[in-house]
């Protein structure tokens, strides 16, 4: 069973074949008005969205698929404490494929794992959203023509931002990319994407404080949100919260072909003074997202019980009942799931949020 729970489920061509059906898609809208016509998808939203629950169901929709599901999980049975599993295999029987939002990190692989259809994980905690890097990857895309060789900055909350964490992973992938963060000290990129990624993959990044000092030298700039939601402590996000503010004075420094890229919704780190500006890509990559998702859910389909689209092998897992994830925001900490582990470099790692043990 295919599914689509981190960027690095998916080799360099099927990312590609996603972004190439996206373009076609994009070119060709009449040739797939009804190519799932009587599929289903259920959207699984344990956790608020606007984008990528409404791409998803505009997606199906333009496929000429219907969707079910909740966006709230007080409307669902987990209210009455139902487990992630036990969802998943009652909706199995009523959707052909699943997209699932959730705050604690690893509930769509716990899904993954339970489930006969293929589970899509939009956004889990602070961990991973693979489909906001699809839609990233065919925004540089159209925006640049090409994703080999850039220079991306990512720009603001690195800590929390799981949509940075999967877009460097993805990029690790393409040729000759290279990295700049530029994040206050409190919401730098955990250390594990630097050395498991970047470092072991071979991307070159370097860190700076200001964004003056890195814009010129951008092929595309990430702004991220600072993630409120996500903090332990109050006073820690309000010293942090205005770190970084791009506004129409520093896009005169950025070269005249960069793009300005940011997953939304923002709060202050985007002036509105930038928008009219033509590098300003941020709601054309909302556009992306619904396109990007419409070739997702018809190659997940295609590929969910063929062997050249099987799932990574990881000889590395290993089981330890002894062993316990102290993340109060992974989803072990809260459910009963098989106790996998993987060790890198010495360090070993829970399996469903990469923490380390
Ligand atoms: N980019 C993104 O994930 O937006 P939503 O939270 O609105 O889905």
């Amino acid at each position: 069973m295919k599914h689509l729970i981190d960027p690095t489920d998916f080799t360099k061509e099927e990312l590609d074949q996603v972004v190439a059906l996206g373009l076609e898609i994009i070119n060709n809208r009449e040739k797939y008005r009804e190519v799932l016509k009587f599929h289903k998808l259920a959207t699984l939203f344990y956790e608020p969205s606007t984008r990528t629950r409404l791409s998803f169901t505009a997606a199906m929709m333009e496929l000429g698929g219907n969707v079910l599901g909740f966006s709230d999980a007080a409307s669902s049975s987990v209210s009455k404490g139902e487990t992630v599993a036990d969802t998943i295999r009652v909706v199995e029987n009523f959707a052909d494929i699943a997209a699932m939002r959730h705050p604690l990190e690893g509930a769509p692989l716990v899904a993954s794992m339970h489930s006969r259809i293929p589970i899509i994980n939009a956004g889990d905690g602070s961990h991973a959203h693979p489909t906001q890097t699809l839609t990233d990857l065919l925004t540089i895309t159209r925006e640049l023509g090409h994703i080999d060789g850039i220079t991306i900055g990512f720009c603001g909350d690195l800590k929390f931002g799981r949509t940075v964490h999967s877009l460097i992973k993805a990029l690790s992938r393409y040729k000759d990319v290279k990295v700049v963060l530029i994040a206050p000290d409190e919401l730098k990129l955990p250390s594990y994407i630097k050395t498991d990624v970047c470092e072991k993959l071979g991307i070159p990044y370097r860190e700076v404080r200001n964004l003056e000092d890195a814009i010129g030298d951008l092929d595309v700039l990430y702004m991220t949100r600072v993630q409120r939601e996500r903090f332990l402590d109050e006073e820690e996000y309000e010293r942090v919260k205005d770190s970084f503010v791009l506004d129409a004075a520093k896009m005169k420094l950025a070269k005249p072909t960069m793009a300005v890229l940011h997953p939304l919704p923002r709060v202050n780190e985007i002036a509105t003074d930038v928008d009219p500006d033509p590098r300003a890509a941020y709601f054309r990559q909302t556009e992306n997202g619904k396109f990007v998702r419409m070739a997702l859910q018809y190659l997940l389909l295609q590929w969910q019980d063929d062997p050249q689209h099987a799932m990574p092998e990881h000889p590395e897992y290993f089981r330890d009942e002894k062993l316990r994830c102290t993340n109060v925001k992974c989803i072990s900490t809260h459910e009963k799931v098989d106790p996998l582990f993987h060790e890198e470099n010495g360090v070993v790692r829970c399996v469903y949020c990469d923490h380390k043990i």
